[in-house]
């Protein structure tokens, strides 16, 4: 059975079980209201013969249960109350059922004064019951939101620290520039691993990792949503860092953006959601704020310059938008990565023009006195294992910039920084860039609530890329396997095409007539 259709089944199945709580609580309600009235008229003496009263009451009960259970059904579907996918919810459910009940027992009220053949039962027994059942529906509520409550909360702490080891991670797009760095510490720190990716720029990234016991992989398009689900069972952590990154790589193709970056965040999220996973971790971009003069913080008004940036603060907007006291996102806005890992990127400002310089003697800069906050790629990995061991009300629907306050710098002076250390190599600068994005960021809240402090400055990085290159760790940086836009424009962006609907065309495909 597919998803939909288990799910109208369960939700089908609640209304059901309504309909019979419902029963329950009339029925209870007019019994416990007979029963009470009874004992009235004994004790009090008003009524001697026990026998005969108790028979009339039965009678009564007899002859009106069925159609207060009839009236008080019809008017709470009628109102909405069994509808399935509940549009009601809540303490409003509760008050338009106890109106509907309420109805209902006016109407037999006024029919059982009004019609002569009607059933008669006291008004003290009538009245009784409807507030009876009132309190009733009103303590299922209270019992329904506690029990709720208490499920969740298991649910929760199981998630938090399973008994076999420190939790299953599900890193979504972890085998990408940051990802590679990313799972080798998670593996280090005793977490399993799920690791979603399609492996659009190979397996080499991971290569070292495949085989850790702690790894399983699931190489698989994360917009299909059959895959997403089965990826997600018994997982306590979701790191989603699966996008189509950068400006250029974006501007290829715009609603596969849409559909990579956005559309597939909110399934994902509400995949994680629907499994009771709390911690969702969102790897977003300082370049949110794009083009601004001033110091910006997390508070800071936004001017995205580019699809990219737009696509992820529509994420962290849609990923806000799903939290609840049992959902939790972080957003983290990562400064421009510097620095080697498993897939080191040079289409990257600091890499690239460190390459350049080692390997063409030229460091061409655009735009030199536009700002940006630099994060090296193990820093920006480090932070995500520090969002996922903090508290959890510490990063409850948070949004963390992260980087150094001292990693700010102009482009111009990481052209100077680079020739500092490959002094043979000139400066050459072409004005300005068509890259309009210009911010320097604030970092203090990551620091003071995370403790984030990073071990890289942007000169110790740079070194560490001239000196990948002088060993002939990277011959070519102008191969496209270093570039996201590259690879897109080549094959990935229509593996990525055909990796959505490549069913359909198959069986298209299938479908063309045979040649006789
Ligand atoms: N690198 C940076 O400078 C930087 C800066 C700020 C934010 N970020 C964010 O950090 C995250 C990781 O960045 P990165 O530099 O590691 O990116 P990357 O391009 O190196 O890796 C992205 C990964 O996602 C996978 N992927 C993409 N679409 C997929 C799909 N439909 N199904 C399955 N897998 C898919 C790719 O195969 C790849 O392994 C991104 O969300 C990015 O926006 C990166």
């Amino acid at each position: 059975m597919d998803i939909s259709a288990q799910r109208a089944t369960r939700l089908g199945q609640g209304a059901a079980l309504r309909v019979l709580a419902d029963l329950i609580f009339v029925n209870s309600a007019l019994i416990v209201a007979f029963a009470l009235h009874f004992f009235y008229l004994i004790t009090t003496r008003i009524e001697a013969d026990s026998s005969s009263l108790f028979w009339r009451h039965a009678q009564g009960l007899v002859s009106c249960v069925w159609i207060l259970d009839l009236t008080c059904l019809v008017l709470l579907s009628v109102s909405g109350f069994y509808s399935v996918g509940g549009h009601l919810r809540g303490r409003y459910k509760t008050l338009v059922g106890i109106q509907a009940v309420s109805i209902a027992y006016l109407l037999f009220g006024l029919a059982s004064y009004a019609l002569t053949d009607f059933p008669k039962i006291p008004a003290a027994v009538w009245i009784c019951a409807w507030g009876l059942t009132a309190i009733l529906m009103v303590l299922d509520r209270l019992w329904a939101r506690l029990w709720g409550n208490a499920v969740h909360q298991s649910s929760a702490h199981r998630r938090v620290r399973p008994e076999d080891g420190r939790g299953r991670v599900l890193v979504i797009g972890g085998a990408g520039y940051i990802g590679s760095a990313l799972l080798p510490k998670l593996l280090e720190k005793g977490y399993s691993v799920r690791l979603f990716d399609m492996l659009l720029y190979g397996t080499e990234p991971v290569e070292g990792i495949l085989s850790h016991p702690g790894l399983e992989l699931v190489q698989a398009d994360f917009r299909h949503i059959d895959r997403v689900v089965e990826a997600m069972r018994d997982v306590d952590v979701v790191i989603h860092l699966g996008a189509i990154v950068g400006d250029p790589a974006c501007a290829l193709d715009e609603e596969l953006t849409i559909e990579v970056n956005l559309m597939a965040t909110r399934m994902i999220a509400e995949v994680a959601k629907g499994y009771g996973v709390q911690r969702f971790i969102f790897a977003s971009t300082c370049s949110v704020y794009g083009a601004s003069d001033e110091l910006l913080d997390e508070g800071s008004a936004l001017n995205p310059v580019s699809l990219y940036a737009r696509s992820k603060i529509a994420s962290e907007k849609v990923l806000m938008s799903l939290a609840d006291p049992y959902f939790a996102p972080a957003c983290l806005r990562f400064g421009t990565i510097f620095g080697l890992s498993g897939r080191t990127r040079f289409d990257l400002v600091v890499n690239l023009l460190a390459a350049k310089a080692v390997l063409d003697g030229e460091i061409t800069v655009f735009g030199s006195d536009q700002w940006r906050p630099f994060l090296h790629v193990d820093d920006a990995a480090h932070s995500v294992l520090l969002t996922l061991e903090a508290p959890l009300a510490v990063t409850r629907n948070q949004v963390f910039n992260v980087g150094f306050d001292e990693q700010n710098y102009t482009l111009g002076q990481v052209a100077q920084l680079i020739q500092a250390q490959v002094p043979r190599a000139r400066i050459v600068n072409h004005g300005h860039d068509s890259d309009r994005r210009n911010y320097r960021v604030d970092f203090r809240k990551i620091r003071s609530v995370l403790g984030f402090v990073p071990s890289f400055t942007l000169a110790q990085g740079i070194a560490q890329v001239v000196q990948a290159i002088q060993r002939g760790e990277v011959t070519d940086y102008r191969d496209s396997k270093y570039s996201n836009v590259k690879v897109l424009s080549e094959e990935g962006a229509s593996r990525l095409v055909l990796g959505q609907n490549g069913w359909a065309y198959e069986l298209i495909r299938e479908a063309a007539p045979t040649p006789a």
